[in-house]
């Protein structure tokens, strides 16, 4: 390989056909003279354009015919050398930093010599080294290019922010499965949102039998085992509730208001009183309608009862899994305004909790949260809640539903295969790398394999192809012929 030329951050490198270098591949250019390396990452691998060449390959192919007889003289041997040309390669590189004396840093502020540097192939468990991106609490979330195991720190992902997206059926979920049992295995209390109901049979292994995972993860199935009695709610929530997921306008908000107080007082706090109350009341015909109808409404979600041994305990699940555990929130079944009602509650039970330091933090997985998370709920998570201690993970497969401040705050994007000129825009303009290494890299990515970009990789963008689990992983779609 040789060097070719530089334009701004990125590099051009000659390489011949005996070289086998991909894309995402890093590279080291060592300048011998000023003892340092330049690491730079492969974006896109192009032919190389040599005057002339056309007229050769158009030569080559005319002779392959029969039309010239004769012997084929080459006395000097250059048609090997031809070949040569033709088959050389050009890439197209990235600026990463530089490696000297075993150490890496992300300054690239000088240029090593065109004629006295060599380059070598940088293997992804070298740079994992140099990068000690896996330091503490390993997560070995997938196999580098070279077969040996890439660990990413947990510690990483405290306090981040992120987001896993990728085409349909790339393995989105499977990835998030994986970082979940990881992360319960470190002790972390995770909370997932659940929507296709794919995270339920996590304690289980493929074969059937309970795994070593068994005992920490507990689903919620809302209006199965995961119901709420009145007092439990609270008003607060409640009117949360009413407000944002039943749209229950602001003077019928006030009169629901007065209602629930007094029934409190009453000691009567239930759904049984509250429709008598609500029957009861005199009041504006429109007010009471409204209310009655947001009454039904929570009535036919099922998520409440009157009857304290069916309810659920929120504070006790969280304390099941203060030590490590995941809470896996089945949305399979429930309605759109349900799935309303149940993260409303979810989340305001959560801050709650972690207000008065019942509970540390908490990492949140929402699979597809467009579906079911409020429009201010999107500016809380990446603010107010993140303070608390709420650390989330968005899984989409349409990552232009993610807000765009939502994607500044980002920490880690975990990218799978995207095709959609569209799609790839919007995530490389969130990554911190430039959007020519994501759009290259990620059109290119096979199934299973992911693009990890921030701070698990300490911005080095680098290529996993992601484990399989020994888990009832769930996320096949079910098909009709088969
Ligand atoms: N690394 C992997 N090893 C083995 N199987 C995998 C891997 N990644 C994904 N799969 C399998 O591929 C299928 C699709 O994966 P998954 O459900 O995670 O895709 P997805 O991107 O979430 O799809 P969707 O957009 O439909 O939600 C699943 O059956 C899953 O078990
Ligand atoms: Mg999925």
């Amino acid at each position: 390989m040789r060097l070719y030329r530089k334009e701004g951050n990125t590099i051009q490198i000659l390489c011949f056909p005996n070289e086998n270098v991909e894309k995402g591949d890093y590279l080291q250019v060592e300048d011998p003279k000023q003892n340092k390396a330049l690491l730079i990452q492969v974006i896109n691998v192009q032919f190389a354009n040599v005057p002339g060449i056309l007229e050769e390959l158009l030569r080559d192919s005319t002779n392959n015919g029969d039309i010239i007889h004769g012997e084929n003289l080459d006395p000097l041997d250059v048609a090997s050398q031809i070949t040569l040309i033709q088959d050389a390669r050009l890439l197209i590189c990235k600026i990463r930093g530089t490696v000297q004396n075993g150490k890496l840093s992300v300054s690239s502020a000088w240029l090593p010599s065109r004629s006295q540097s060599n380059i070598k192939k940088l293997s992804t468990t070298t740079l994992a080294k140099l990068l000690k991106i896996n330091d503490k609490l390993p997560i070995y979330i997938g196999d580098t290019k070279e077969f040996s195991p890439l660990k990413i720190d947990a510690a990483a992902l405290d306090g981040s922010l992120n987001i896993v997206t990728g085409k349909k059926e790339t393995g989105k979920s499977h990835f998030s499965k994986l970082l979940v049992l990881s992360l319960i295995e470190h002790g972390a209390p995770v909370v997932v949102l659940d929507l296709n109901g794919e995270y339920a049979n996590l304690g289980y292994a493929s074969d059937g039998k309970k795994n070593q995972h068994y005992s920490k993860i507990h689903v919620l199935t809302p209006a199965g085992n995961f119901k709420v009695t009145l007092p439990q709610i609270g008003l607060r929530v409640m009117f949360n509730i009413l407000i944002h997921a039943l749209n229950l306008p602001g003077t019928s908000a006030r009169e629901f208001r007065r209602t629930w107080r007094l029934l409190k007082k009453q000691g009567k706090l239930n759904l049984h009183e509250l429709g008598e109350a609500i029957r009861n009341l005199q009041c504006n015909y429109h007010v009471k309608d409204a209310l009655f109808s947001r009454y039904y409404a929570l009535v036919n979600s099922g998520f409440f009862t009157d009857n304290p041994s069916e309810a659920m305990t929120l504070e006790d699940c969280f304390r099941k899994i203060q030590t490590g555990g995941a809470l896996a929130v089945n949305l399979r079944d429930t309605s759109f305004v349900d799935r309303q009602i149940v993260v409303e509650y979810l989340l305001g039970k959560l801050v709650e909790m972690l207000t008065g330091w019942k509970l540390k933090a908490v990492f949140l997985f929402a699979e597809e949260a467009h579906l079911y998370l409020r429009e201010t709920y999107w500016n809380d998570i990446v603010t107010r809640m993140r303070h608390f201690g709420v650390f989330t993970t968005f899984v989409t497969n349409q990552p232009d539903t993610i807000r765009e401040n939502i994607y500044r705050q980002v920490d880690n994007i975990f990218l799978f295969n995207f095709t959609s000129e569209r799609d790839l825009e919007t995530v490389s303009r969130a990554a911190k790398v430039d959007s020519e290494t994501v759009k290259s890299i990620a059109r290119d990515l096979p199934p299973q394999y992911c693009l990890l970009l921030g701070r698990v990789v300490k911005d080095f963008p680098i290529v996993v192809k992601v484990r399989a689990l020994d888990v009832q992983t769930m996320g096949q779609t079910r098909l009709f012929f088969n």
